[in-house]
């Protein structure tokens, strides 16, 4: 590695000084002397080349500016995680693939601008847009109450006339009481896991506006977990390898089996705060990178 190596950490307007998880990481790097400075993704002013490498942690602006966002991963010159990847991952399709590729997902309707949604008549439904980050316009919705099922078709319209792809997805109860399980991996190394709430009871939105506060613990995944988790980084075009970070949440589907909900390629939570060493393995990481 050469001497005073010098990386970005990307982040967004709204929080410039980055989540105070990822501030976790600067010492660990200043250790292994990497030096670190926060840069907001879309400031004009920011020169990309003059960091040997750029991290993307806590953009989580980008849905509403998504074309914009792509193009920047496109124009940094060492990027992690890498511009392709950023670009599978940030839309949710890639969903469709891990199930062909053997994944067990949550089951998914797609409904693009000008397709007619057909809503089932009963049963607790989730929907939201294929590019989202924070839960942003994720809502859940009783379909037996007709209201529900107008609210719901309401929300759909209003995706499609912004142009967004919508998924329907029966809602996974179990996250009610199991939560969702993220697992995390650097570099396709298994690191950490996590229990996270569930999402869609009513939770507030942070201050910044851009994710609905989460109730964190600590979690030790189960084999099963493990193994479908390693099932999915299997899949990751490229390679588990290629990925600096990886983060698989599971929720049990209605038979219990660990079910895909989300594979975070892109800016994920690492929830470095609740694991002693957590964010050391991850500056190794990254060193290992350079
Ligand atoms: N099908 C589902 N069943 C249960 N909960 C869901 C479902 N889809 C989303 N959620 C809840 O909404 C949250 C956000 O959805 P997610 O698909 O992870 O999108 P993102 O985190 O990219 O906004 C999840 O953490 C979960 O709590
Ligand atoms: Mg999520």
């Amino acid at each position: 590695m050469p001497r005073s190596t010098h990386i970005a950490l990307a982040t967004c307007a709204q929080i410039p000084g980055l989540d105070a998880d990822d501030r976790l990481l600067i010492e660990p790097l200043a250790a292994r002397g990497v030096t670190v400075t926060a840069a907001v993704w879309n400031d004009p002013s920011v020169d990309w080349d003059a960091f040997d490498l750029t991290v993307v942690r806590n953009t989580w602006d980008y849905p509403s500016h998504y074309r914009e966002f792509v193009a920047w991963a496109r124009e940094v010159p060492r990027l992690a995680n890498p511009a392709s990847l950023i670009e599978w991952n940030t839309d949710k399709r890639y969903l469709a693939e891990l199930a062909d590729a053997g994944v067990t997902t949550t089951p998914t309707d797609w409904y693009a601008p000008g397709e007619v949604p057909r809503l089932a008549s009963e049963g607790v439904w989730v929907v939201k847009p294929t590019v989202s980050a924070g839960s942003q316009d994720t809502e859940r919705y009783d379909l037996s109450w007709p209201q529900k099922r107008a609210n719901a078709g309401a929300h759909v319209a209003r995706m499609h006339s912004a142009g967004r792809t919508a998924m329907v997805q029966p809602y996974l109860s179990a996250v009610d009481t199991a939560g969702e399980t993220a697992l995390l991996f650097f570099r396709g190394e298994f690191s950490h896991a996590i229990r996270k709430g569930a999402l869609l009871n009513g939770n507030q939105l942070d201050a910044t506006g851009l994710y609905l506060i989460e109730e964190i613990t600590p979690r030790e995944p189960s084999a099963a977990e493990l193994a479908t988790a390693r099932k999915v980084l299997a899949a990751i075009p490229g390679g588990a390898e290629s990925a600096l970070y990886a983060r698989v949440d599971l929720i049990p589907g209605e038979d219990g089996e660990p079910t895909l909900l989300e594979l975070e390629l892109t800016e994920p939570s690492l929830f470095l705060a609740h694991h002693d060493g957590a964010a050391e393995r991850f500056a190794d990481a990254v060193v290992s990178l350079l």
